[in-house]
């Protein structure tokens, strides 16, 4: 099926207003091959019978369709390893202190809310429980529990919020991050699959998102994780998330971006810092803290 430049440019306006994806010019051949099976499925022929469908009113499903064709959903556990290694061994720490302090300034909710924001099919937020899980069975000593730590995992793709909830995952996608004594440990194996426990699952609550379009106020939080997703959005649109995780974040909140990304070029009040073998953001703390 041929995709003509203009078609091509009508696909990249759709697709950033949309959901905010920047397709570069030399991304014809995979938008071509993404989608010619999804034109073909509603019995079209060309690109422009496709888009000419795409800006009816009534083609919310369809405009979906589209996005979940075009967004990379590449992701595994504990991606990267460091920024997770530093969660359980620097930042729970420190989240446990500020649970500590919230109750002793009798906090009616004293917890800590972690943001998996772009969470994929889960991996990042599974990652985020088990190492809460890990933490708090290793410190009896502090008397907290996990679901002190509640966890946020949010996407766009419905696809992927689904699969996310089930929290089924093949040998190969644990393959891809989780250790041996961490998979017997928080799941189950069944047949050809391996099943996050019922314990892990209830420490996430996973929601359909878009970032584009909507002004958030899912927070506040204390550490939001958005790893991988910035780097798919043109400046103005880094701008305005950057924003939006700010007033997210509670004071002394932190922002944790993947490892080939930053805040550089954008004006915000969040300071890199340094935290182990990790780098993220932190919110300032003011007068105001939530504390
Ligand atoms: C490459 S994955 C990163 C997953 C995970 N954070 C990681 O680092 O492994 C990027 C995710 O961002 C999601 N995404 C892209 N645009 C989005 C938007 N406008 N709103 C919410 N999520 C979006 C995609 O659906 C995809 O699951």
């Amino acid at each position: 099926m041929e995709l003509s430049q203009q078609e091509f440019r009508d696909i990249q306006t759709l697709v950033r207003s949309l959901c905010g994806l920047v397709l570069s010019d030399h991304k014809t051949y995979l938008v071509r091959t993404r989608l010619e099976s999804v034109v073909q499925g509603h019995g079209l022929v060309t690109f422009t019978d496709y888009l000419g469908r795409l800006q009816q009113l009534g083609a919310v499903l369809m405009r979906e369709e589209l996005v979940e064709a075009l967004t990379t959903r590449e992701t595994s556990f504990n991606r990267d390893t460091h920024p997770f290694e530093e969660f359980r061994r620097l930042i729970l720490p420190a989240l446990a202190d500020t649970i500590g302090r919230r109750r002793e300034s009798c906090n009616p909710t004293p917890i800590a809310r972690i943001w998996s924001a772009g969470c994929s099919t889960g991996q990042e937020a599974y990652s985020l429980a088990m190492a809460v899980h890990h933490f708090v069975g290793g410190s009896p000593a502090l008397h907290l529990r996990p679901d002190q730590f509640p966890i946020l995992a949010t996407d766009v793709s419905i696809k992927a919020i689904t699969l996310a909830k089930e929290g089924r995952y093949s040998e190969r996608d644990l393959d891809r991050g989780l250790s041996q004594e961490w998979r017997t440990r928080y799941f189950r194996k069944g047949g050809d699959v391996w099943v996050a426990n019922n314990e892990l699952r209830r420490s996430i609550e996973f929601r359909r998102l878009n970032f584009i379009g909507h002004t958030i106020t899912l927070g506040p939080f204390d550490v939001i994780f958005c790893r991988n997703v910035m780097i798919y959005f043109d400046v103005p649109t880094r701008q305005r998330l950057c924003d939006q995780f700010h007033q997210q974040l509670n004071p002394g909140g932190l922002l944790i971006l993947g490892a080939a990304e930053s805040l550089c070029g954008l004006k915000t009040p969040l300071v890199s810092e340094q935290i182990g073998g990790t780098w993220a953001y932190r919110k300032a703390i003011d007068s105001r803290s939530a504390d």
